[in-house]
């Protein structure tokens, strides 16, 4: 497969020989010459068919050809600005693999319903393959971040039996004669095991809530990636978050030139907004801040999408809001010590609205303020005897966080909703295809 040609590679063979292996995107005539824009899952080019230049049944095929058939095509490769690619193919010959049927998804305007309900198909579209592309880079860049920083990865469970955040969005099945399994929600308290073992950790995996929210910015089955950290306190935690950021989306950028150009998003925008040191205000004045810009809200009731949007339009960075209070938060949140009514924590709020990214907080380390909190929320007891067994050999502060995945896609691609930012998403109302 080493010596195969991909479209990608296209600049590499300018004035060679090569074959395409691939699918019709689209095509046109002009006169006597017609023109195939043809993609291979690398990329997209397009390829010039002139009589007396290619083989006759080329040309009698090229009349064959519906939108998505597959074929193999073999020309000459030519550098030409204009064309998709800056670089495009003079075709000898031609041949079908297989005529498709009439294509549901036409190069035109279409209702998201309907291209969710035809998601297997419209993968295959310019924006749609960009967006999964910096996807795949952005993994990458996440994965390349944690070992290059020393995180150690650790894989956690999907099926457990302690409610990693809150019990209102579980999803429950049966587990044999051992009761009810839940789905993660979050690897956090088992990455808080592994920190005595291994200082640095992290997960990667797919997480589960059962959201009742139809927001833009909510699936059911989501990515995340969590990061637990030995001696770490809530600010080094920040510092942690804004440095993997940074990192993650320069690399990103780096590595999607031409995806990033096929979403239309600026990239050097989105460089400028993590360069420079991220926004850093307490949950106290986020409200100030929010009810400056006449937001009803009350000091205690929980920052949403719509306040996150308020809060993001006022900084050219990320902005971390920090310490809200403990009873808006998860029950492992270490009390603040001299303000007991708030948590350690802090939430990221990504630019231009894209909402929050990242939650994180210090590790409550106090065994008895941990099961009062416990027994508070009405989570089951008993299931966490483990998890307090990490308070009594060598307790040590600790902090982690969460990053959700495709928040992060949706905002480095620049799409309004998340649910372009996953292959096959997961959505209250849908779980086809
Ligand atoms: O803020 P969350 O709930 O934090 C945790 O789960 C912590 N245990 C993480 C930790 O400290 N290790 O979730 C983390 C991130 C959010 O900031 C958000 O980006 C994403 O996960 N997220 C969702 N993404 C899509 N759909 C949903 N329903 C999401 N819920 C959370
Ligand atoms: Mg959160």
């Amino acid at each position: 497969m080493k010596d195969r040609f991909y479209i990608r590679d296209a600049p590499e063979y300018a004035g060679e020989s090569v074959t395409v292996r691939g699918w019709v995107y689209n095509k046109r005539s002009h006169g006597k010459v017609k023109f195939l824009i043809l993609r291979d899952g690398t990329g997209f080019m397009q390829a010039v068919l002139v009589e007396g230049e290619c083989t006759d049944e080329a040309l009698d095929l090229f009349g064959d050809l519906t939108q998505e058939s597959s074929v193999i095509a073999s020309g000459t490769i030519r550098k030409e600005p204009r064309a998709i690619g800056g670089y495009e193919m003079s075709l000898d010959t031609l041949e079908v693999v297989h005529i498709a049927e009439d294509y549901p998804i036409q190069p035109k305007e279409h209702g998201p319903e309907f291209l969710l309900d035809n998601r297997h198909l419209w993968l295959r579209s310019r924006r749609q393959w960009a967006i999964l592309r910096v996807r795949d880079a952005l993994v990458f860049s996440i994965r390349e971040y944690m070992r290059e920083n020393g995180f150690v990865l650790i894989d956690t469970p999907i099926l457990t039996g302690s409610i990693g955040e809150e019990s209102g969005t579980l999803f429950k099945t049966e587990y044999f004669d051992q009761g009810v399994a839940y789905l993660a929600q979050t690897g956090q308290l088992y990455l808080e095991a592994a920190i005595f073992s291994h200082n640095k950790v992290f997960d990667f995996g797919p997480t589960f809530r059962a959201e009742k929210s139809k927001t833009r910015r909510h699936l059911t089955e989501f990515w995340m990636v969590d990061a637990e950290v030995a001696f770490c306190d809530n600010y080094e935690n920040m510092d942690i978050q804004e440095d993997f950021i940074r990192a993650i989306v320069r690399k990103t950028v780096e590595r999607c030139p031409e995806e990033l150009e096929i979403l239309e998003r600026d990239a050097e925008k989105l460089v400028s907004e993590v360069e420079r040191p991220f926004a850093r205000i307490t949950y106290d004045e986020a409200i100030e801040l929010l009810k400056s810009k006449d937001f009803k809200v009350e000091w205690g009731s929980d920052i949403g999408g719509a306040a996150e949007t308020i809060i993001s339009e006022n900084y050219d960075t990320p902005v971390f809001v920090y310490n809200y209070p403990k009873k808006i938060k998860a029950f492992y949140m270490k009390e603040h010590p001299e303000r007991t009514e708030l948590s350690l924590c802090s939430d990221l709020i990504a630019p231009e609205g894209y909402g929050e990214i990242i939650g994180g907080s210090q590790r409550e380390e106090d065994i008895d303020k941990l099961l009062a909190r416990i027994r508070e929320e009405k989570l089951p007891e008993e299931a966490y005897g483990w998890y307090l067994d990490l308070r009594k050999f060598g307790s040590v502060p600790h902090s982690g966080f969460g990053l959700g995945v495709e928040r992060t896609v949706a905002w480095v691609c620049g799409i309004g909703h998340i649910r372009e930012a996953i292959p096959f998403p997961r959505m209250i109302y849908r779980l086809n295809p």
